[in-house]
């Protein structure tokens, strides 16, 4: 499809479902993502817990990439990775980040900024010993954002693999695991009619939060 004047038009959305009010915004935003989560879950978007991540690698260059939240709780936001390809790389450079999750359905963005670390080994390994059992010999497999001389090398690697761990228990990959990020800050935005959209943006005082309503 072209984007035409005709076509961006066709496109075009005014956003009409609900508002988002200071009245209504949980004093926890971690509650709030929590609520807002569920509730994409509960419309049947297809993988509400993708989200974007930003990193900044060390040229001072941001990449973004999709990644998917495996849990959200106090300690921050955390997904699961290889340890050595491009993000972890980056993280290892400079542990700042961005998170963005879009939900059409709902009309609604969710932008966290904050720092990310390796999560505990143990927490690693616990989760790594609930992935289906292709998903464990895809994580052995690949080498992470390494250059591949075609698919068949993939594929070859993922075979004999197969055939190494046939019968036996799937350890965790020393270079896997996950990041949490630590939120400085969560906004929580909510589409609004003519673009006058409701921004809520939680900031960590230490101890607290601060909310702001920000210009959309
Ligand atoms: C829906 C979706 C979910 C994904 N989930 C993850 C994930 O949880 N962890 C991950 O490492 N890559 C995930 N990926 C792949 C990443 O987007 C990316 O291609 C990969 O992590 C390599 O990124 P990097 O080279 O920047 O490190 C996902 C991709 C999509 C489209």
């Amino acid at each position: 499809m072209a984007l035409t004047p005709e076509a961006l038009a066709a496109l075009r959305q005014d956003y009409s479902q609900r508002g988002l009010l200071e009245s209504e915004l949980d004093a926890d935003p971690i509650r709030q993502f929590q609520v807002w989560l569920a509730e994409a879950q509960a419309q049947g978007i297809l993988e509400p817990n993708a989200m974007s991540l930003s990193t900044v690698d060390g040229h001072g260059q941001p990449w973004s990439r999709i990644v998917l939240l495996k849990k959200c709780d106090a300690a921050g936001f955390s997904f699961f990775t290889n340890y050595e390809g491009g993000k972890a790389q980056h993280i290892r450079g400079d542990s700042r980040v961005g998170l963005t999750f879009w939900w059409g359905a709902l009309e609604r963005q969710v932008n966290v900024v904050g720092t990310a670390s390796m999560v505990a080994r143990e927490e690693s390994e616990a989760y790594f010993a609930t992935r289906p059992i292709a998903s464990q010999l895809g994580a052995w497999a690949s080498r992470q954002s390494s250059l591949l001389s075609g698919r068949a090398e993939l594929e070859a690697c993922f075979a004999e693999l197969e055939q190494r761990f046939r019968g036996k228990p799937i350890p965790c990959p020393p270079n896997w695991g996950g990041f949490v990020v630590k939120p400085s800050s969560i906004e929580f935005w909510q589409g609004r009619r003519s673009r006058l959209h409701d921004r809520l943006r939680c900031t960590a005082t230490g101890g607290g939060w601060r909310v702001e309503r920000l210009a959309p």
